[in-house]
């Protein structure tokens, strides 16, 4: 794969510090797997302003690192309006963010706004929210976001060999 820009991604939830940065650090061990640090850039932010500066929920920090995914250096930090300039592909974990997104975003960048397993074979659209639930939700939110982050950087793939 070679694109003459980096693509750049940027993963959305509500908080910020379970699903979407969930998703960054997944999303991130699979471009450095593939090689691929330089030419797709990864990052996350919140559609609500609630954690802005907190490293991801423990919960999602014990999960991810049971699996091996580093989430120590991440922090929330909320959507801004450069953002639908910046990156190219912006990814919402479920509807309701990615309405909110729609609503923020200017028409021309509204074709970057997804929801993020819109790439996977999966009838499943949408990750749900593990804030209320129990450590079963957190495997689930991985489960979820295994299968997307595979499926989105085959989209990648495909869409770099034109
Ligand atoms: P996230 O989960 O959107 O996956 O980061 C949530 C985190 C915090 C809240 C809701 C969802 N909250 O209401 O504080």
């Amino acid at each position: 794969m070679f694109l003459s820009a980096p693509v750049k991604v940027l993963m959305v939830c509500l908080g910020n510090i379970c699903r979407s940065p969930t998703a960054h650090a997944v999303f991130q061990q699979r471009v450095r797997a593939a090689g691929l640090q330089t030419q797709v850039l990864v990052d996350s932010a919140g559609t609500g302003d609630y954690h802005i500066g907190a490293a991801p929920d423990p919960r999602t920090r014990a999960a991810g690192a049971k699996r091996g995914y580093d989430l120590e250096g991440l922090r929330a930090r909320q959507v801004c309006a450069s953002d639908f300039e910046v990156f190219d592909y912006v990814l919402a974990m479920d509807d309701s963010n990615l309405r909110e997104l729609a609503r923020q975003c200017p028409p021309e960048h509204r074709h970057k706004l997804r929801l993020f397993l819109e790439f996977s074979e999966s009838s499943v659209r949408s990750v749900p929210d593990p804030y209320y639930g129990d450590a079963d939700g957190f495997e689930q939110v991985l489960d979820l976001v295994e299968a997307g982050a595979d499926a989105l950087l085959r989209h990648l793939r495909s869409r770099a060999r034109g």
